[in-house]
């Protein structure tokens, strides 16, 4: 099991956490911007993110929760540690437009679920993504309780992209823990997202660990 780790909720500094992230053994550093507007906070441009992580060495999973994810591409596309894009299929009115947009750039392409959204909605992208980002919490904060009732998704996204031969990783984002990361390899999770498990810790790799 691959893990990303968001750093939405810590308890030491910005740059004393992303250093720590950055040393170790995660596979991704999972970005949330938010924008105020698709949720009720916001934090980052993509401006600040490069500059964050201007000297830093893992590859970043930008979980964009923002109406006009489209605006943003662009200076995404010019970060060489980006590796994917994601967009919520729910903050645009024709997703594949976005997604068409990400895969002329060298990124790859997520598409994020809300947890009311069903899996049939993104059935006719599946065929153009490299990353479904199934949201267990309803996005915008750290820190809130894993809901089971997603559990059926990761299988549903299992089966169909084995029926047809994609390739999309299937990742995992919210209230992430030694238990309900059990939940989620079983269903048939690549990846999961890890913010307040392992940044609220004293030992990171440890936590991550416990994740695989
Ligand atoms: C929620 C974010 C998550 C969040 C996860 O909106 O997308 O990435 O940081 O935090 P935990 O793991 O604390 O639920
Ligand atoms: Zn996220």
């Amino acid at each position: 099991m691959k893990v990303g780790v968001s750093f939405l909720t810590i308890k030491e500094d910005l740059e004393t956490t992303i250093n720590k992230i950055d040393e170790s053994t995660a596979d991704y550093v999972h970005v949330d911007m938010m924008d105020g507007m698709f949720v009720p906070n916001s934090n980052y441009t993509p401006a600040d993110i490069k500059k964050i992580f201007k000297k830093t060495n893992k590859k970043l999973d930008v979980h964009m929760m923002v109406c006009s994810p489209n605006k943003y591409v662009k200076e995404f596309a010019k970060m060489s540690n980006v590796e994917y894009l994601t967009l919520h299929y729910e903050s645009h009115r024709r997703p594949i437009d976005v997604i068409n947009m990400i895969r002329h750039t060298p990124l790859k392409v997520g598409i994020a679920i809300n947890p009311e959204t069903k899996v049939s909605h993104i059935v006719p992208l599946l065929n153009h993504i490299d990353q479904v980002l199934v949201m267990s919490v309803k996005p915008g904060k750290g820190g809130q309780k894993f809901m089971e009732d997603i559990l059926y998704k990761i299988e549903t996204l299992k089966d169909i992209r084995e029926e047809n031969g994609y390739h999309y990783v299937i990742n995992v984002d919210g209230g992430i823990n030694e238990e309900t990361a059990k939940m989620v390899k079983e269903a048939g999770a690549d990846m999961v997202v890890a913010g307040s498990y392992v940044c609220m810790s004293d030992d990171y790799n440890e936590k991550i660990e416990k994740l695989r």
